[in-house]
């Protein structure tokens, strides 16, 4: 089942968005035209735990063009809280009550007619708390631990194989390791914006809003309020990033409800400052991982354990899949692989490019760098002859698996060849150490339920394709447009296509690298429908639609996109700092839609996987349970002058198995192992093992540089 003619799928093409976002013409959520609207400004708490004692909004109620401030006192109660149907989930029960469990959640807002009213007033609304000890600090060995029931979509929390302490027993080599990675934001250029209208009249609730999922967005939205999905519409045509950050709905969706119903009839914009984006827009939630490794002499892995330890907040369980991806990378006849959490008074954990794989591969992958230098062998080799035959968990074969031929590829192209394997002081020319390192990367094909598109024909052969999915700056607008172009037989220039609105067909969330997989195989099936009614040259008139059921060779085949990241690093031996001046990433990942999209998402993955490696970190503070550094001048992300030298390249794959398009989905893996190949390059350059990220100057100072 494959699409007949391939004409769009794998041409280069130039961003059809991308006149409009270049002039500034392109709307983003704060930006289509709203006619007398209002403003909304949050008042944030200031303490981490404890209850709200008083108010006092007389001083900011009294600021010029107030129209109202909402506190729990006087917000209208919400219909069904998330907390009543899951036990936990509190994220959107907001302004519900006096009780504060992060520091940084909404305790009131402040409508106004312009924002710096609402502004000014927020920070006249006087609160008095009864604070209670909060522990914001994850411990491996936290009494509050506990096993979640899965961990992230629905995988299993633990899994076991074989004996492992007899694997271990029986290696000549092993590594037994402890590695963490600090919590990070997502940090996308447009903050979270949601400019939300209430009109009474038609009871209708419309929401101008920065997400990944219009629909996802609704279907929170709706039953909070008490009102029919129906009556709710989401539109977002732009979204300027989002890296998972807005794949799920947060708090301030609510609150741009809560103040709209407030002030009827009227839009009301709220715009997340930065700062604000810190405590209650997602974040990567810090883990602390274990992994010991055994193998033989030649290098064939006896054992492979792999335990994480990573904080949720109290009031929402968000429990990361980091674990998960050592259970399909590597043979071993003995794995295990645990996940525990802490609940803590703490900013609620979730989604960030790659969750679990981009923190899980950085320790898998320095782990395999360590046994590799145990056994003195080219860490390359040493991963090849643990490839697998099938699926190490599953026993199911892979639909395609190319890592080894990434491996290879990316080898040559990088010339790994005359690497040299011992890990030592290296000086280059001008007497910095020079190093490289090399990891693996992985992620999995995911096809998301519940997408339906739609096919009408247009005059003059053109056609307009209609299906709710979101573009968060990817390349959406065009990308699916290809995938239809070639679905329908036709030039890209006949098909028009329309996404971003909840009154176009459900479709599921811009996220986990799904959107065109999934997207494109209802858009393929709706074209096949067109044509089967109405004949492969239709006239005017005609429609059809198409779903995206699920993939029943999902059942016979495990589907992972897989990659291999090779960077050079320089160290500086005075002071620790840590240059890239080149970086090759090599995927395969299915079928590549637009070469220059494509392109830019691996190119931005490993920029992302860079900065994770080398500069960013969210430090809390245990004082204050707040995240110190809440803007982009105390959070370093990887800026133009940090990139040099960055390649990405693929090999394409004809994987009939994951969908019509033959596509596996390439946001996300971009990311993956960067960081590892990093730390094992500096590692190659210094002798130095820093097993803690960000690898910061003063780390490789004080152990020894
Ligand atoms: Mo991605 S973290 O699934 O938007």
């Amino acid at each position: 089942m494959t699409v007949p003619q391939q004409r769009e799928i794998g041409a280069d093409r130039a961003r059809r968005d991308g006149p409009a976002k270049v002039t500034g013409t392109a709307p983003y959520a704060a930006e289509h035209p709203f006619t007398d609207p209002a403003y909304a400004h949050p008042v944030q708490a200031a303490i981490a735990r404890g209850t709200i004692a008083a108010i006092d909004a007389r001083e900011a109620g009294a600021v010029a063009g107030v129209i109202t401030i909402l506190t729990h006192e006087n917000t209208e109660r919400l219909a069904s809280g998330q907390d009543q149907d899951e036990g936990q989930d509190q994220e959107f029960w907001v302004l519900q009550s006096p009780e504060v469990h992060f520091r940084g959640q909404f305790a009131a807002v402040v409508i106004a007619s312009s924002a710096e009213a609402a502004r000014e007033a927020a920070e006249l609304v006087r609160i008095s708390y009864r604070p209670q000890d909060h522990d914001v600090v994850l411990r491996p060995d936290h009494p509050s631990l506990y096993q979640p029931e899965h961990v992230n979509p629905a995988f299993p929390t633990d899994t076991e194989e074989g004996d492992v302490a007899a694997g271990l027993r029986s290696a000549t080599a092993t590594v037994d390791a402890i590695y963490a990675t600090p919590a990070y934001h997502n940090n996308p250029m447009e903050p979270h914006t949601t400019v939300a209208r209430w009109d009474p009249g038609a009871g209708h609730l419309t929401l101008h809003d920065s997400t990944q999922s219009v629909h996802g967005v609704r279907e929170l939205i709706a039953p909070l309020f008490g009102l029919e999905t129906g009556q709710v519409t989401v539109i977002a045509p732009h979204v300027g990033g989002g890296f998972g950050a807005k794949g799920t709905p947060h708090a301030h969706d609510v609150l741009a409800c809560l103040a709209a119903r407030a002030v009827p009839g009227r839009d009301v914009k709220l715009p997340l400052t930065r700062q604000m984006m810190f405590a209650v827009g997602g974040y990567r939630t810090p883990t602390i991982q274990r992994m010991r490794l055994g193998a033989s002499q030649d290098g064939h892995l006896l054992a492979l354990i792999h335990d994480v330890w990573e904080q949720t907040s109290r009031i929402k369980e968000f429990a990361e899949q980091t674990a998960v991806p050592s259970r399909v990378m590597y043979a071993s006849p003995a794995r295990r692989t645990t996940h525990r959490l802490a609940p803590l008074d703490v900013p609620i954990p979730s989604w960030m490019r790659a969750p679990g794989e981009n923190p899980g591969m950085y320790a898998g992958e320095c782990a395999m760098d360590e046994l590799a230098i145990e056994l003195g062998m080219d860490p390359i080799e040493l991963r090849i002859r643990n490839e697998p035959a099938a699926d190490p968990e599953s026993g199911l074969p892979f639909s395609t698996r190319n890592l080894v031929a990434c491996l290879r590829q990316g080898a040559e192209r990088f010339g790994w060849h005359d690497r040299d394997h011992r890990p030592s002081r290296k000086p280059g020319p001008d007497g910095r150490l020079a190093g490289t390192g090399v990891a693996a990367s992985t992620y999995p094909v995911h096809r998301m339920p519940g997408t339906e598109a739609a096919v009408d024909t247009l005059p003059g052969g053109r056609f307009r394709v209609r299906i709710g999915a979101v573009d968060l700056g990817t390349g959406t607008w065009t990308a699916l447009a290809q995938v239809a172009a070639d679905a329908l037989a036709v030039p890209l220039e006949r098909v028009e296509l329309q996404i971003g609105d909840t009154s176009l067909p459900h479709a599921s969330v811009a996220g986990g690298s799904s959107g065109i997989t999934t997207w494109g195989t209802a858009v393929t099936e709706a074209a096949r429908n067109l044509i089967a009614a109405h004949g492969p040259v239709p006239g005017a008139g005609a429609s059809a639609t198409g779903t995206a059921g699920r993939n029943e060779a999902a059942q016979r085949y495990a589907m992972h996109a897989f990659g291999a990241q090779f960077v050079a690093v320089e160290v500086d031996p005075d002071t620790g700092e840590i240059t890239v001046p080149r970086a090759l990433g090599i995927f395969a990942a299915g079928r590549i839609v637009n070469p220059r999209t494509a392109r830019s998402q691996f190119l931005g993955g490993m920029t992302m996987g860079l900065s994770t490696a080398l500069w960013e970190q969210s430090v809390m503070d245990p004082v204050t349970g707040h995240f110190v550094n809440h803007d982009l001048a105390g959070y370093h992300i990887a800026t133009c002058a940090d990139i040099r030298g960055l390649e990405a390249g693929w090999i394409e794959e004809d994987d009939p198995h994951v969908n019509p398009m033959g596509t596996k989905g390439i946001g996300e893996i971009g990311i993956v192992g960067t960081a590892a190949a990093v730390a094992n390059a500096v590692h190659n350059a210094t002798g130095i093992r820093v097993r803690d990220l960000p690898i910061t100057p003063d780390k490789l100072l004080r152990l020894g540089l």
